[in-house]
């Protein structure tokens, strides 16, 4: 399959103090388009730094970042947020859903910041709302909604535009197992049914099973790397079993 997301080199620093920290320190990937990609690695390991600048919401102090072709590094602030809007998804632990908004409106809420009326997307909207299991809560507002069901908006939302790349960072951190199962399980399908490509960041070798390959960072670089490829079971056994054997 062919390339859709590479990185080259990236280096992130933050300035602290006096000082500074390197949150990474030389990473280099390539994701494939449909993959289903998991980053693992402990907490201040650089998981979310990776997938910030991954996405484009972030610059690297230096190295690149290509998304479908298109070198992210090269451009300005204006053009980065247009790459973002038209080619990525993003997941989060906190939904960030609009209180002020229904879940119909939430989910539509890329189109209506490109300016386009919700009524021209509605058949769109209601596909995503199906996908989610969440049809008959179109009008509800987000409070009204348990965090399993928010986080399904979420992901609706995420997927409106048909992203080039859907990137999520611990979507199901702030949910019991049950509910996380059922996120996972919908990023799944999305990566089997419709091909979407998806990169989740997780501490968590239950989500991270569902992936198809692990990248294991620490220290602000790629560590490991395990294939598990495609399948229906989605037992963390065999993926535990490897990162035991690699001291993790
Ligand atoms: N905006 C920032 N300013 C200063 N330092 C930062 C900033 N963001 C991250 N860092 C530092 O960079 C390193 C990597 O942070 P990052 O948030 O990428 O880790 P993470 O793997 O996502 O951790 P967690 O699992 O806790 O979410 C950490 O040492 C962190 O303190
Ligand atoms: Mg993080």
């Amino acid at each position: 399959m062919p390339v859709i997301l590479e990185a080259r080199d990236l280096v992130k620093r933050y300035p602290l103090g006096e000082g500074e920290v390197t949150a990474l320190a030389g990473v280099s990937l390539t994701v494939e388009r449909g993959e289903f990609l998991a980053i693992m690695g402990a907490s201040g390991s650089g998981k979310s730094t990776m997938l910030q600048l991954l996405g484009g919401l972030d610059r690297p102090t230096s190295g690149e970042v290509v998304i479908d072709g298109v070198n992210i590094s090269a451009m300005d602030e204006e053009e980065r947020t247009l790459t973002r809007r038209d080619r990525t998804g993003f997941v989060f632990q906190y939904f960030n859903l609009i209180g002020l908004l229904s879940v119909a409106e939430n989910v539509g809420l890329p189109f209506l910041i490109a300016g386009e009326a919700l009524a021209e997307h509605r058949a769109r909207i209601d596909e995503l709302l199906a996908m989610v299991g969440l049809s008959a809560k179109a009008d509800h507002r987000p409070d009204q909604l348990s965090a399993g069901e928010q986080q399904r908006v979420a992901l609706a939302r995420a997927l409106a535009t048909g992203p080039a790349i859907l990137l999520a960072d611990e979507p199901t951190g702030n949910l019991d197992f049950t509910t996380g199962t059922e996120i996972l399980d919908l990023l799944w399908d999305s990566a089997d049914r419709l091909g979407q490509t998806i990169v989740l960041v997780t501490h968590d070798a239950r989500a991270a099973a569902y992936a198809d390959r692990v990248l294991v960072v620490r220290d602000g670089q790629v560590r490991d790397e395990i294939a598990l490829g495609r399948r229906r079971e989605h037992d963390a056994g065999p993926l535990i079993r490897r990162l035991a054997a690699l001291g993790l």
